[in-house]
């Protein structure tokens, strides 16, 4: 996975990381055929749509990858950002003595992580509209900034504060509707599963490197720090 995202896909090299991806997939597409089992993939390939078409073993592939990726960089870099802002705030201690903070510690991890990822998602209106004072032609696009939702003061008090205390917190991060995160439940799942193990096996982590010197990658439409170094 690092190697196809690392890469621009435009390139040979590129091109070549993304062949290999996508030949082990259509391989995992062609063994879930022969002997499907109780997993995404298998009910992927029974799905059958009114018209009784169903997905190719291309468009299965290509599904697969989608998901892995939207699933990939967001999530890693919601762990490595949210390390920093943990330790940098001196709120990983709290969370140590408080795991039941886990949850709120990471929707605020979460309101704080957009501008980093996914913001560039153009809307297109199919009619005129107006939106607030504003008014959008039909085909014109709108750039909606999560990042500006997320630190709106009208809903959140001292919006650039980092708060792992803070209830409720009305985010917006993972979009809003018809394009609302497919992965919303499992990625909150995830950071609380590595937030609360982190805590609990490390309570003595601490930064070996200045945040100003973390070296940032940028994948697709997602930034975040490739390697956070610490010690215990
Ligand atoms: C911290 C983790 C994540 C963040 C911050 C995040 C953020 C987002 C955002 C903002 C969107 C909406 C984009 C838009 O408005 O067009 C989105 C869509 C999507 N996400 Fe995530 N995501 C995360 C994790 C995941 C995971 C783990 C998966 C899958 C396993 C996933 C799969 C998807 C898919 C398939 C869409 C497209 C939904 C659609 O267009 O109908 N995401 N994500």
């Amino acid at each position: 996975m690092d190697a196809v995202v690392a890469l621009d896909l435009m390139t040979p090299a590129g091109g070549a990381e993304w062949a290999k991806l996508q030949d082990y997939v259509l391989g995992l597409v062609a063994a879930k055929q022969a002997d499907p089992g109780a997993d995404l993939l298998s009910t992927l390939i029974g799905i059958r749509a009114d018209d009784g078409d169903r997905l190719g073993e291309l468009e299965l592939a290509i599904m697969v990858i989608a998901l892995l990726l939207a699933g990939y960089a967001t999530t890693s870099h919601a762990i490595s950002i949210g390390t920093v802002l943990l330790l940098t705030s001196g709120q990983y201690d709290a969370l140590c003595c408080e795991p039941g903070l886990v949850a709120p510690a990471v929707d605020e991890v979460l309101r704080r992580q957009t501008g980093r990822n996914a913001e560039i998602m153009p809307r297109f209106a199919h009619v005129d509209v107006r939106l607030g004072d504003v008014e959008v032609r039909a085909g014109e696009p709108v750039l909606a900034s999560l990042e500006a939702a997320n630190h709106d003061p009208a809903r959140f008090s001292e919006p650039h504060r980092f708060d792992i205390t803070r209830r409720p917190n009305p985010r917006l991060s993972f979009g809003y509707g018809p394009h609302h995160c497919l992965g919303a439940a499992l990625a909150r799942i995830e950071l609380q599963v590595v937030f609360a193990g982190l805590t609990a096996q490390f309570p003595g982590l601490r930064l070996t490197a200045s945040p100003d010197q973390l070296p940032w990658r940028t994948v697709f439409a997602d930034s975040g720090p490739q390697h956070v170094p610490v010690a215990w």
